[in-house]
């Protein structure tokens, strides 16, 4: 399919997100998409499928101008799209999910049909996931794919993915854009793909456009491109450095963070993470390694009082830790967990909502129990202008946020004061790559100022640039550990990829 845009203008208010987008992507292409947050990505593959109405501008499908209403009307022309966050039912199977995806359920279900070509399906998939496990079940990774897996399930002409990778391990996002590929060059469908990865852009990619301020400042042939050029257009010419890391060298500091033979039970019962032991010490990085879904989630989950604890204990400071508001509040415990906008917000509630919410009935938002709304308000500007926050204010929605821009303001908050205990979860997922070296120098400062940092990551090269000590995680126990500076990258992926060889081999 080729699909056209022409002069596409979509505005929020006073706000122009997209101004006059006019671009092509060719029928059995790739065509990447990139920019930095809030450059008005999303914002453009919503008006593609009708999602958002245009305010200007139309749409061409082969050559004839299409009004796509609604994303139902998209999918009956046979353009699909993968959006930024999950959409996938929690409550009910992968299978379920797939059909669903549909739109239109007969009230009968045949299951014996359905099942049968569901299983045809999943057997000429370029991956797997067990038909009968729910979404509880699933890591970000996992979920994921079930989001690609219901849209190819509808074989559409036209696949819009909105950062699909940036759940992904390296290894799973080849895997990925290696058969959407291979679909595209097939002539099956054309593609077109958001990433903040250069290298996926180079690696996959045909063509590739960017959009700054919500406009078109650059469309070619990846292979007339560069990164350097790439990154370059996406940020213009009138832009300072980006921060950088400044490693200060550490002395052993005391234990902030002990764990002891801690065990957790996942979403079905199974024991997730099973006597874990694991100390973090004051100005250290610990990296926690490790493919998703081998209990790093119920690992963070536990620490952060998210998630029920079966067994073993967790102390900070030398005192029993129960991750209560208190207890979090006392001992400067901060975090960032996945998924910030389902579990770190409010997504109704404003920004300057969202950035107090931490500290809300402490001076000076409060004082003898009435908020001071005017404090609040001033603590979020400033918080909003220090960390490069996008939005129209500290009154609009944090819902109304790009996906980045919510992540800046949850780092905001948990950064912000002093934080002693930092249990951080994939920090980086979504961000463009001035806010992800920005971020990480950031982590980098908390530590250096004597923060404990405990950080959860699936990107191998963040670990081995951020932390001190990598311990790798499999099957819900630290089956190697390392100091960071003498870690080989060989070496971790071998215990890394303990579980997912066998389920390989086992397939
Ligand atoms: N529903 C909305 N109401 C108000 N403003 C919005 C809405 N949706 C998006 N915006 C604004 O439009 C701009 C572009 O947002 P968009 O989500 O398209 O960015 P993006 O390029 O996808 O960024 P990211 O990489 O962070 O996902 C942002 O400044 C955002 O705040
Ligand atoms: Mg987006």
């Amino acid at each position: 399919m080729q699909l056209e845009t022409f002069n596409l203008t979509k505005r929020f208010g006073a706000f122009t997100a997209l101004d006059g987008v006019s671009l092509t992507v060719r029928p059995g292409s790739v065509q990447a998409l990139l920019g930095e947050n809030g450059a008005g990505k999303s914002t453009l593959v919503k008006c593609i499928v009708g999602y958002y109405r245009a305010d200007d501008g139309a749409v061409m499908v082969d050559g004839r101008e299409r009004e796509i209403h609604s994303p139902a009307a998209a999918r009956d022309l046979g353009i699909g799209m993968v959006y930024q966050h999950f959409t996938v039912v929690p409550g009910m199977t992968v299978a379920e999910n797939l059909l669903l995806a549909r739109g239109h359920l007969k009230a009968l279900i045949d299951w014996k049909a359905a099942r049968a070509e569901l299983d045809a399906f999943m057997a000429s998939a370029p991956f797997r996931l067990d038909p009968d496990a729910t979404p509880l079940d699933l890591s970000a990774g996992e979920k994921q794919k079930l989001e690609i897996l219901k849209q190819l399930f509808l074989r559409p002409k036209l696949l819009i993915l909105d950062e699909p990778t940036s759940v992904l391990t390296p290894r799973e996002a080849d895997e990925v854009l290696c058969a959407l590929r291979e679909r595209a060059h097939a002539g099956d469908c054309s593609i077109v793909l958001i990433t903040h990865k250069f290298r996926e852009v180079t690696a996959y990619a045909d063509d590739v456009s960017v959009l700054r301020r919500g406009q078109l400042v650059a469309s070619m042939p990846v292979a007339q491109s560069t990164p350097q050029q790439l990154a370059a257009a996406m940020v213009g010419e009138a832009r300072g450095a980006v921060k950088t890391l400044q490693r200060e060298p550490r002395a052993e500091g005391e234990a902030r963070l002990g764990i002891h033979a801690l065990q957790v039970r996942g979403d079905r019962g199974e024991p997730a993470v099973r006597r874990l032991d694991l100390v973090v010490r004051a100005g250290e990085i610990v990296g926690v390694a490790g493919v998703s879904g081998n209990g790093q989630r119920e690992l963070m989950e536990a620490l952060s009082g998210q998630r029920a604890r079966e067994g073993g204990e967790v102390r900070v400071d030398g005192q029993p830790f129960h991750a209560t508001r208190r207890e979090n509040r006392v001992l400067k415990v901060r975090g960032l967990p996945e998924e910030p906008l389902r579990n770190a917000c409010v997504g109704e509630l404003s920004v300057a909502h969202n950035i107090a919410l931490r500290s809300f009935d402490e001076a000076p938002a409060s004082r003898w129990g009435w908020m001071r709304w005017r404090a609040v308000r001033r603590r979020a500007q400033a918080l909003i202008g220090d960390y490069g926050v996008k939005t129209q204010g500290p009154g609009a929605a944090i819902r109304s946020l790009s996906g980045g821009n919510v992540q800046r303001a949850v780092l905001a908050r948990e950064l912000s004061d002093d934080a002693r205990l930092l249990l951080v979860s994939n920090p980086v997922f979504g961000l463009d790559f001035a806010a992800v070296a920005e971020i990480h120098a950031r982590l980098t400062a908390a530590r250096n100022a004597g923060a404990a940092v405990l950080l959860v990551s699936e990107d191998l090269d963040e670990l081995l640039m951020l932390a001190d000590r990598i311990v790798v995680m499999s099957e819900g126990r630290i089956v190697h550990e390392t100091d960071a500076a003498q870690a080989e990258r060989q070496v971790l992926g071998s215990f890394m990829g303990g579980r997912a060889h066998a389920a390989q081999e086992a397939a």
